[in-house]
């Protein structure tokens, strides 16, 4: 135990007391089980210096995407990295569904339908540097899942992401020809004349803890058993196609309370780790089980890296914001990052899976998620199951939501990716 004390020892996670403050949203990630939240962030700053605009070169198609005259390539995943890039405006492109056709959107990401007056945001296309990033086809993509189960894995990000899913193939299925399970971790999708399941299951840390069924609020009293993953990756065998993400929750705190090994003191016997050291042994819990579980040739194996959080609107310059409320525009500098896609964790979630004998690919967003500070769900959204009052639309400061992402939306772009590995 002589290294623990030395691990709670050392120095902490830089993590910007901003993303502290708004990481009460954690607790609100499963919204459906949560009746009443009160939500105060006093010590959050305020910036109010000058605010800086955006260079506007959205108008027209200028610099949009142009089939005709362009020489880079088909995309080929082992060619081509989605990473870098940028994103193209293009006001023809129609996402493929909207929040009044998909009825499968939940209310916290129904942005429109929450009353968001600007529509930009949703004609935005990621062009990648050196390839061509095949639009989303819903019928080829029902195609290669024929007789498959999908299923994403996480947290409510995650959650967006397979929403996102469900709705991208939605308009090509036949009333009748489809249906909704719905359960407390876990919901299946299916598509019947493909006998195809699109499903999601809830592990926000993809190890166990006590705050998996019943959110616990405060991040204090949250217990993460770091090498106890059994009970949720029972759900994942037999599945065809897999794809993880966890990272948010991680980052309620510097440290989380952490337990392995069962003892007769039950819960009282954890200890406070670093965060990044947990995450690794969370993550490596989950490599493991993994590695010894599945088979390559039978199952694939996605990991959603993390999504980032648009808190402080001086990262990207903008000092008179609030958080990421009113922004309409992508950033556009080149490589920007900011202070809500934490580094460190990063390189875990890289170093995890670069030793791992299976072959897991990496649905690399976080770069691509990072301009995009327009399209958060900020105050087009509802609270403990209800929609934001006028009053707290008002108070972007304490209300926004920077975290989820409105749909259709970003999560559409990180599922193109994943259909582009399909292919
Ligand atoms: C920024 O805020 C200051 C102080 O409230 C105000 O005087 C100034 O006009 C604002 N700048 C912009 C560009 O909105
Ligand atoms: C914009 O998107 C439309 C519809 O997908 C496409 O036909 C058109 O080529 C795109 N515009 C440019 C300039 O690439
Ligand atoms: C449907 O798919 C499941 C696997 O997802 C498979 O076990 C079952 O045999 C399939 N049924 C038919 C009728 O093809
Ligand atoms: C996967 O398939 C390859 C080639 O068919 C075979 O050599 C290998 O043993 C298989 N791996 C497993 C774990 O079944
Ligand atoms: C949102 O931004 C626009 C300009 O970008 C500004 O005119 C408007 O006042 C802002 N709204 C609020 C509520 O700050
Ligand atoms: C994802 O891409 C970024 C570059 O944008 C890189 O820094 C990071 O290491 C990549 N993540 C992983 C897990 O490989």
């Amino acid at each position: 135990m002589g290294t623990l004390k030395a691990l709670k020892g050392k120095s902490s996670l830089s993590v910007i007391t901003i993303t502290i403050c708004t990481l009460a949203f954690v607790t609100l990630f499963y919204t459906q089980t949560i009746s009443s939240f009160s939500f105060r962030l006093k010590s959050c700053p305020r910036r109010n210096t000058a605010k800086k605009s955006f260079p506007d070169d959205r108008n027209g198609d200028l610099g949009a995407l142009n089939y005709a005259a362009d020489d880079r390539f088909e995309f080929d995943p082992e060619e081509c990295s989605l990473v870098h890039g940028k994103w193209v405006f293009n006001r023809s492109i129609k996402p493929l569904y909207s929040d009044r056709t998909c009825r499968y959107l939940d209310r916290q990401v129904s942005c429109v339908k929450n009353g968001r007056p600007d529509s930009d945001y949703r004609h935005w296309e990621w062009q990648p540097d050196d390839c061509i990033l095949p639009r989303f086809d819903p019928e080829i993509a029902l195609r290669k899942l024929q007789g498959k189960r999908l299923m994403f894995v996480g947290d409510s990000l995650q959650r967006g992401q397979w929403q996102s899913f469900v709705c991208l193939i939605d308009s090509v299925i036949p009333q009748g020809q489809k249906s909704m399970k719905r359960g407390r971790l876990h919901t299946v999708f299916k598509a019947k004349e493909y006998n195809a399941t699109i499903e999601f299951y809830w592990a926000p840390f993809l190890v166990e803890s006590n705050s998996d069924l019943h959110i616990i609020a405060d991040p204090k009293k949250r217990i993460l058993k770091v090498d106890s993953v059994a009970k949720h990756a029972k759900h994942w065998i037999g599945v065809d196609i897999l794809v993880f993400d966890t990272y948010v929750w991680w980052m309620g705190r510097l440290r989380t309370n952490s337990l392995w090994g069962s003892f007769a003191n039950g819960d009282e016997g954890y200890h406070e780790l670093d965060t990044t050291v947990s995450y690794n042994i969370g993550l490596k819990t989950w490599a493991n089980w993994v590695d010894s579980n599945l088979n390559p040739n039978r199952t694939r194996v996605f990991f959603t890296t993390m999504s980032p959080l648009h808190e402080r609107s001086a990262d990207w310059g903008n000092a008179n914001g609030t958080r990421c409320f009113n922004e309409t525009k992508p950033i556009p500098k080149k490589r920007y990052w900011g202070s809500g896609s934490n580094k460190q964790m990063m390189s875990v979630v890289a170093r995890v899976v670069k030793r791992m004998k299976f072959p897991v690919t990496l649905i690399n967003i976080t770069q691509l998620s990072e301009y995009r500070i327009d399209a958060h769900t900020s105050i087009y959204t509802e609270l403990g199951g209800k929609l934001l009052t006028d009053e707290q639309k008002a108070d972007p400061l304490h209300y926004a939501d920077c975290v989820h992402w409105c749909l259709p939306g970003v999560p559409d772009t990180w599922n193109q990716i994943l259909y582009a590995h399909l292919l």
